[in-house]
This record gives structure tokens, C-alpha cells and sequence, in this order.
């Protein structure tokens, strides 16, 4: 039998204390449990945060990219370009709103969108461009046209974006609720109709009508979506929120770290990717030595969700697509097992300049 390792480090954390355990009693106390009043205060605090007039809380980042479509008026025979190296989520809101997602390749120095090649893949019917700013590095976003930002990855303060950006909030996300999302503009038009329009398309504040201070009346404005958020969550984001910066500084302290142990410049703080040549040994590899890691993301023109979608070839994404692997991170990670899993990569193999001039471990 092979002697068992000591060591479980887990991918991924959410970095919960006592304070979010005491909000979340607080609401399951105040006998309001759905969207209320921390979801308001949550929206006011997050849309200041990130420098933007309007924050709209909604259930998930995919629900942010589905409704930022729509608020756009985005549908059947329009085109979006989204880079293929990024969650299903990005192309799939596209395809249900009924618009075709065109994919385009990412750059090799940060893993985003390129926008030579977003040029490329322009035609008379692209309607919007969807960077991503992958694993929390900052993506280009000025296309000239209307862009919907997917920052799943990335919340950044002071962000002071002209488009309308998608957050998510998920278990592993650098600020989480469980799940959540939030879509942000300055726009005041978009902001109202993306606030009914994550609630049934019912009339402004119908979320109050079972307060002793809201109005018993409202109007179905126009058919809407259910994706909004409950209080009990927004109750964990506003702590989360408060929390931020720390937890950000704890995740930086781990990418420096990693950085200077394995000789590599990752600047993003929600993901750690490397390339590794044997992936699948490495999967396994790492596995045994108690470390989990993960892989973001398998080039989704390559899927068979997307394969029928002409897509030109795309060698960065190709390239990375196969190779990628992400290593713990998050705050929670200490900097002995960071120093450990580095130690591990190091006996498993060197890096050496692959494609692109990329470091790939052999
Ligand atoms: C790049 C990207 N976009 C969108 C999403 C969807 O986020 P959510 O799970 O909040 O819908 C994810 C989720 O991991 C993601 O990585």
C-alpha cells in the first residue's frame, strides 16, 4: 500500500469567521429572508466600492451576462465575440439569448481577449465584444462598441468602467455569497430596467410589497427573469466586502510567493495557472501529494456545446487550452504549503520556454 500523505491542501477556500455567522443569524432573525434590505445596502456598498453609479444584485454572474445581453438588446442574429479560453458561462448566455458567441484568441502575456484579434473576427453583425479578465488580470475593454465586461475573476476598487460589468460570487470567487453576482453601470435607464428585469419585470421596489413600509400594489412592467439575490447572502457580501482588502493582500502574499519560488510573473489574484506539459501525470501527480489543483479552462470552440460554431484557429488558446493547470489560492493558504506545493512542482519537473515564450513545466 502506498503510504498516505499528510498533507490536504485544498484548491479553493472561502475565507468565513464569525462575523459572516452573526450577519446571517441576524437576517435568519429579522424574519426577512429574500431581497431586502441588506441587498439594497449591499448594492449601494458594492456599486461605491468598485467606483460605479448603479450595482444590480442578481443570483449569479451567469445571470449579470444574460441580462447585460438583454439590457443591450442583444438577440437572434447578432454576434458576440467572447474569448473561447474562459467558463461555459460567457458563450452560453449568448446562445440563449439567441445571438451566436464568435471566438477569438487571448494574448499569451495575461490570458485575455486580444484585441487584434477581436479585429479579425469583426463583421457587420457583431453587436458587443465580452472580454474576461481572466484569473484577476485587468483585459483590454475599449472596443470602440458595446462591451459587457465578465469579471468573475476580478473586483477591483475603483474600477470606474463605462460598460456594464458582470461579478460573481461564487463558493471559490475572491469575494463570495454561496453564489451571487452583480452587474454595475453608470447608466441610469439600464440600471431600472435590470432591476425589474431580475425580478419578474414587476414595477420598481416590488421586493417591499410585504413590508409594513412598502406599497401593496404593483404592475408586471414587462415579462422579467427570477435571478435575484436573497438577503442572506448579500448579509455575507457586505462582511465579505468589508473584509476585502485583507483577503486581497493575503492572495497577493501567496502569488508573490509562488512567483519567486517557481521563477514565473503571474499578476492576477483570483487564479495561479501554470502550463505543464504532462498534464495529465501532473493532475495525478499532485493528487498523491496531497495538493488539489484545477484547470481553468478547456478552449470552448472545442466543446461539443460549440463545435459546430466556425471558429478560425486559435494557437494561444490551443496552445494554453491543453496545458493549463491552477494551483491553490486562496487566503486562508499558508505560506509553508504554498512553499511545499512549490517544492513538489520542482521535483515533478523544470520550466522551460514553450510556445509563445511561454514557461512550461517538462
Ligand atoms: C470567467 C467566468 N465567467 C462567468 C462565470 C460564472 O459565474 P457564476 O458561477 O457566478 O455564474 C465564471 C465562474 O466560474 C467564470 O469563471
Amino acid at each position: 500500500m502506498k503510504p498516505k500523505t499528510l498533507k490536504n491542501i485544498a484548491f479553493a477556500k472561502p475565507h468565513i469567521d464569525k462575523e459572516e455567522i452573526e450577519a446571517v443569524r441576524k437576517v435568519l432573525e429579522s424574519g426577512w429572508l429574500t431581497m431586502g434590505p441588506e441587498t439594497i445596502t449591499f448594492e449601494k456598498e458594492f456599486a461605491k466600492f468598485v467606483g460605479a453609479k448603479h450595482a444590480v444584485s442578481v443570483n449569479s454572474c451567469t445571470s449579470a451576462l444574460f441580462l447585460a445581453l438583454k439590457a443591450l438588446n442583444i438577440g437572434s442574429g447578432d454576434e458576440v465575440i467572447v474569448p473561447s479560453f474562459t467558463f461555459a458561462s460567457t458563450a452560453n448566455v449568448v446562445v440563449h439569448c439567441g445571438a451566436t458567441p464568435v471566438f477569438a484568441d487571448v494574448k499569451p502575456e495575461d490570458f485575455c481577449l486580444d484585441p487584434e484579434f477581436v479585429k479579425k473576427v469583426w463583421t457587420k453583425k457583431t453587436k458587443a465584444v465580452m472580454p474576461v479578465h481572466y484569473a484577476g488580470n485587468l483585459a483590454h475593454i475599449d472596443y470602440g462598441g458595446l462591451v459587457i465586461e465578465d469579471s468573475a475573476h476580478r473586483i477591483f476598487k475603483d474600477h470606474k468602467s463605462k460598460n456594464l460589468v458582470c461579478y460573481s460570487f461564487y463558493a471559490t470567487k475572491n469575494l463570495t455569497t454561496g453564489e451571487g453576482g452583480m452587474v454595475t453601470t453608470d447608466d441610469d435607464n439600464l440600471a431600472h430596467w435590470l432591476a425589474k428585469a431580475r425580478l419578474h419585470g414587476l414595477s420598481h421596489d416590488a421586493w417591499k410589497r410585504y413590508d409594513p413600509n412598502g406599497k401593496w400594489y404593483y404592475d408586471i412592467e414587462f415579462s422579467g427573469f427570477k435571478f435575484n439575490t436573497v438577503d442572506l447572502a448579500s448579509a455575507i457580501g457586505r462582511v465579505q466586502l468589508r473584509k476585502f482588502n485583507d483577503m486581497e493582500k493575503k492572495r497577493k502574499e501567496i502569488v508573490n510567493l509562488y512567483n519567486k519560488l517557481l521563477g514565473l510573473d503571474n499578476k492576477g489574484t483570483h487564479l495561479y495557472p501554470i502550463l505543464v506539459e504532462k498534464r495529465n501525470e501532473f493532475m495525478a501527480y499532485t493528487k498523491e501529494q496531497g495538493i488539489s489543483c484545477s484547470f481553468h479552462f478547456l478552449p470552448l470552440h472545442k466543446s461539443p456545446a460549440f463545435s459546430k460554431i466556425k471558429t478560425p484557429k486559435l494557437p494561444v488558446t490551443e496552445y494554453i487550452g491543453y496545458r493549463v493547470v491552477t494551483l491553490p489560492l486562496f487566503p486562508g493558504l499558508s505560506l509553508k504549503d504554498v512553499e511545499y506545493v512549490c517544492q513538489k512542482i520542482k521535483e515533478f519537473g523544470s520550466f522551460k520556454k514553450g510556445e509563445f515564450d511561454l514557461p512550461v513545466l517538462v
